[in-house]
């Protein structure tokens, strides 16, 4: 097929993505709150009032709507859904079920996250996912939310990327498991929610300990969301690095990717409808493993290689494995450049066209982040968005990247 003439499908989604934490502030009763404020916080600044989406998203998904895009990739917070172990907010799911009411009127379609990154205080206290038999919590929760928000879902991931901690860990970033389990931040926050223990994935989490407790939470979330209203896909959504090799560093690759991305897509195997694949970068292992880039390298804020073609490789490792349908559910860059950013999703795209045209059932493409938001433990610094905050007054300001990635979507053209 000529390059020029290729489209992409009619019906191929294409997104905006954020996560309720980053955007919506205020979100007092997370374990990430807590981890904000302890004195021996390891984040650079709170959350705070974060974009205000809590208040802002009639207007909010108005404006991903009039830029072009047709989906809209968002979470629920676990936290103001289930305030206390077993007390389910009806105001809380009542709110949700206006965000998803507000997507459709403006034709677009909701792809659900049930957990990004935060849950209740009462979980985090109860040992969070470090506990096997917390995995219930989760999918009860997941539960009843399905069936007050199911008839209005387009699509759900249980998990947002349960494999991150395993993956910034392999990146030979600290703090390992042993730290955490001594951090002085994790003391602090236990404390303050009035117990021994205190466990907040990403953050505040071993990650050894979590990986299989989120294994068997997302095979009992699925079944807890198929189980309820609505028929929509469900999957999970995992950080994919696109894994390279030089000669001699095949196994070293292998390793890697069997005990932090294996080790999640044969879960995914057990009957998901989708993969979500969320990729930023590549990693490259020669034979005594990891091989760092250049160091004239270009990088982005995170410090990640720009290497946009990561994209392409992680679609076709995670649909050639697990044979599924994938969504990118993220992709994108932090930057102060916006050209930059234009060029990065280019050539990511140009990534998703390449699979497509050799037949991979790619379904669509969400770029993350919709706006310059909370990026965890970075603070505000880090801008990821298409649409640029100011903080003080809440006024938003789409980027140039915005509208362009809004024109492709609308003519499913690059
Ligand atoms: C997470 C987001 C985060 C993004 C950029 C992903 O790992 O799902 O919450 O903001 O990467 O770092």
């Amino acid at each position: 097929m000529e390059q020029q003439a290729f489209k992409f499908p009619d019906n191929f989604w294409w997104g905006v993505a954020g996560a309720a934490h980053q955007v919506e502030g205020g979100n007092v009763n997370s374990d990430c709150w807590v981890l904000e404020h302890v004195p021996e916080s390891s984040y650079a600044e709170v959350s705070g009032d974060a974009c205000d989406h809590f208040h802002r998203y009639p207007e909010d998904i108005a404006q991903v709507a009039d830029l072009g895009y047709n989906t809209y990739r968002f979470s629920i917070e676990w936290a103001r859904i289930e305030p206390e172990e077993g007390e389910f907010s009806i105001a809380a799911l009542e709110h949700y079920r206006r965000m998803l009411a507000t997507c459709h009127v403006y034709n677009l379609k909701p792809i659900v996250t049930f957990h990004h990154f935060t849950s209740p205080r009462w979980f985090a206290a109860k040992g969070g996912w470090e506990v096997m038999d917390n995995a219930k919590y989760f999918a009860r929760y997941c539960e009843r939310a399905t069936a007050h928000l199911g008839d209005l879902i387009g699509a759900a991931c249980t998990i947002n990327e349960p494999n991150v901690g395993l993956l910034i860990q392999d990146l030979g970033f600290t703090p390992t498991d042993e730290q955490i389990a001594s951090a002085p931040f994790r003391k602090a926050a236990a404390k303050a929610v009035g117990s021994d223990q205190f466990s907040a994935f990403p953050g505040c989490c071993q990650h050894g300990l979590a990986r299989d407790v989120f294994l068997k939470a997302h095979r009992m979330a699925f079944d807890a969301i198929k189980s309820g209203r609505g028929d929509f896909p469900v999957g999970m959504t995992l950080a994919l690095e696109d894994r390279q090799a030089i000669p001699g560093g095949e196994a070293q690759r292998d390793k890697a990717r069997r005990g932090i991305d294996d080790v999640f897509l044969d879960v995914a195997k057990q009957g998901d409808d989708f993969i979500g694949v969320q990729t930023y970068t590549r990693s490259v292992y020669g034979p005594e493993g990891r091989v760092w880039p250049d160091e004239n390298a270009e990088r982005t804020q995170m410090g990640y290689e720009f290497y946009p073609e990561a994209l392409e490789g992680a679609i076709r490792y995670a649909a050639g494995y697990t044979g599924l349908p994938v969504i990118v559910t993220e992709n994108g860059i932090g930057t102060d450049d916006d050209t930059r950013r234009i060029e990065y999703v280019r050539r990511a795209l140009q990534g998703v066209r390449n699979c497509l045209m050799d037949g991979i059932d790619v379904r669509g493409y969400c770029y993350w982040s919709v706006f310059d938001n909370f990026e965890w433990s970075f603070g505000y610094r880090i801008r990821f968005g298409l649409i640029d905050v100011d903080r003080s007054t809440q006024k938003r300001a789409p980027k140039p990247s915005a509208t362009w990635l809004g024109e492709i979507a609308r003519a499913g053209k690059l």
